[in-house]
């Protein structure tokens, strides 16, 4: 694996304490802002390859009506993301025992009026999906614009997290979750740290 470093800015021992108390934490100025531009250029550049979120194997559900983009070698910048969330899985086994061994990414576009409905990214443990992290990459960000994240911790406490530019908010896979409908264009990368892969 490429020798990645966590980022010097991230207070890794609050997160690591929130992971534990409450099963989700935010860190904001993830990434220098010489890194997000090159990021939401390759994002931006690369929208007409999206594709509807809720058609999966040509079957369409109604849950949600964002549009993604899976993440590969081939989008080369998202990939220094992809390395951060593989040493970031690293420490997580450390501390937590989690066995992490994969992360699966994509981008993810909600435009005007676009949401994503409760649900749970691991119902009943049914896939390998241990940590979900969604990674803000929008320049702006007003609350008028909604979008919001809703959280229910894993005290069944709801917590509405802002998706701010240059933030990742990651939480247990099985936690309750969903997307506010956005009243603007709303740039991510969700990805999943998972556990049922033989990878790193
Ligand atoms: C997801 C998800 C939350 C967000 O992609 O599964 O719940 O804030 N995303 O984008
Ligand atoms: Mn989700």
């Amino acid at each position: 694996m490429e020798a990645t470093t966590l980022p010097k800015s991230w207070n890794i021992d609050q997160t690591l304490d929130d992971l534990d108390q409450q099963g989700f934490a935010v860190i904001d100025h993830v990434y220098s802002y010489h890194y997000v531009y090159q990021l939401v250029k390759e994002c931006i550049s690369n929208l007409n390859c999206f594709r509807e979120a809720a058609i999966q194997n040509g079957v369409v559900s109604n849950v949600r009506s964002d549009h993604i983009l899976w993440i590969d070698e081939n989008l080369h910048i998202a990939q220094h993301h992809i390395n951060t969330l593989k040493q970031l899985s690293q420490l997580l086994n450390r501390h937590f025992y989690l066995g992490i061994n994969d992360v699966e990414a994509h981008f993810a576009c909600y435009n005007t009026g676009e949401f994503y409905a409760l649900h749970r990214d691991n119902p009943q443990n049914k896939n390998g999906r241990i940590i979900s992290t969604v990674y803000y990459l929008h320049e702006e960000w007003q609350e008028s614009w909604g979008g919001e994240l809703h959280l229910q911790d894993k005290k069944n406490v709801w917590h509405t997290i802002q998706p701010k530019p240059n933030r990742i908010a990651m939480f247990q896979s099985d936690l309750l979750h969903e997307v506010i409908q956005a009243k603007h264009q709303r740039l991510s990368i969700t990805a999943w740290l998972r556990s049922d892969q033989n990878i790193i």
